[in-house]
């Protein structure tokens, strides 16, 4: 295909190395996740839990956040280099202010043959019924809404904030009639804590618009206690709503696709079921993380990233960090899933992995 004109520049070294870059495992640079704060107005107890992320936490000074003219840097260079996707995240994205600026600065930028890039959010709901509209105005396509029970005791036990499920249920369906779909609801499935609303929210969810899906609950961060006793592998998720409604397997969406999709073997739509610790999806992984104050990030389980914001801040060219960003993607080794043994801990005991709330999942 013709390039076009009007695309974004393309700052790479294109003479003699490929648009696209692979890292060390052949897997390419698809995704960006972004983060834009490390702030949220609830308290999941397995992802900012109140005794560290309490009054006295230091959350980020405003002067250190990417400015949204930064973070359309960065992403029209991952653009250049492939990506096609970018999910903004949080902490809760949508208490960025004016995030739907950065929406239509980020809705604005073409692949190097032209095409759109597919502008996604991953969000807690509790903003969408009244930012639904104005993101979908500035170009935002679609959002993934977190809901882990539609039962309010349990709801509120997670979210540690006293917030209903009909406030989200409510933001869902705004989002719905404004058209970000189709939407996807992520639930943690955590045992002992929400296992018990798994078939109740397959049911509720069946013959809806909606894509529900389970998550396995994750060792991310330091500060969530993470057991595997605690984590519903989803074979057992998909048995026990295969009893009630039975389930087919359906092909994936696109390659490295985080979910494993089914559906409902009598027309009622789909679900999906991500196994990120019992069948783990490093070997398709192409996904690149921008922390909130600029930092490089090439897997969730990382304990360091790289400072892109110091190299923007110092006056670095496009080229420079075209050539940055290549070359760490080039080097890039994680498959931490995969490797998830007692060893793997072990090893990391002493440094502390990031935490969900800091890179957005
Ligand atoms: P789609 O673009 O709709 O396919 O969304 P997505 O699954 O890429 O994004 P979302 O933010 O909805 O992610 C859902 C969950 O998948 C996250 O909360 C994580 O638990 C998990 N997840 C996403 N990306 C990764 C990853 O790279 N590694 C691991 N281990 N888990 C991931
Ligand atoms: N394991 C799995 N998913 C998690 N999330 C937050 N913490 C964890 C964890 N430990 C999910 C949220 C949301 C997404 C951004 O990440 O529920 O769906
Ligand atoms: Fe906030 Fe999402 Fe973390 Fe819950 S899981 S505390 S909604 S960032
Ligand atoms: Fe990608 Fe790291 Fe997740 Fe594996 S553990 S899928 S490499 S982010």
């Amino acid at each position: 295909m013709a390039r076009n004109p009007n695309a974004t520049p393309v700052p790479v070294e294109r003479g003699s190395s490929p648009v696209v870059v692979t890292d060390s495992r052949n897997r390419q640079l698809r995704d960006l996740r972004i983060s834009v704060t490390d702030r949220c107005n609830f308290r999941c107890v397995y992802c900012m839990p109140k005794q560290i992320f309490g009054r006295d936490f230091e959350f980020m000074e405003r002067a250190d956040l990417l400015t949204f003219e930064e973070i359309t840097r960065l992403a029209r260079i991952a653009v250049a280099h492939g990506v096609e996707k970018i999910r903004l995240t949080g902490g809760e994205p949508l208490l960025r202010k004016g995030l739907e600026e950065l929406v239509g600065m980020l809705a604005a930028l073409r692949t190097p043959e032209g095409r759109e890039v597919d502008i996604a959010l991953t969000t807690n709901g509790s903003a969408l019924a009244v930012k639904a509209q104005a993101l979908k105005d500035a170009g935002l396509k679609r959002v993934n809404v977190s809901l882990d029970s539609l039962d309010d005791a349990t709801f509120k036990a997670v979210n540690d904030v006293d917030f209903p499920v009909a406030k989200v249920l409510a933001g869902i369906a705004v989002a719905h009639e404004v058209g970000l779909g189709p939407i996807k609801i992520d639930m943690v499935v955590k045992r002992g804590q929400n296992d018990q609303d798994i078939v109740p929210m397959a049911a509720h969810f069946k013959d809806s618009p909606y894509i529900l899906r389970f998550i396995e609950f994750m060792d991310v961060g330091s500060t969530n206690g993470w057991k595997m006793e605690q984590v519903v592998p989803s074979a057992e998720v998909i048995s026990a709503i295969n009893a009630e409604l039975p389930l087919e397997e359906v092909a994936a969406n696109y390659p490295g696709e985080t979910s494993v999709r089914w559906r409902y073997r009598d027309g009622g739509g789909e679900i999906g079921v991500i196994s990120s610790v019992t069948q783990s999806f490093c070997h398709s992984c192409t996904r690149v993380r921008v922390s909130t104050e600029g930092k490089l990030f090439t897997c969730l389980f990382a304990t360091d990233g790289h400072d892109l914001r110091a190299l923007i801040r110092n006056g670095c060219s496009d080229e420079e960090l075209s050539a940055v960003m290549a070359g760490i993607w080039r080097e890039r080794t994680d498959r931490y899933s995969e490797l998830r043994t007692a060893t793997t801990n072990e090893i990391r005991a002493g440094k502390k992995k990031i935490e969900m709330s800091y890179i957005g999942g």
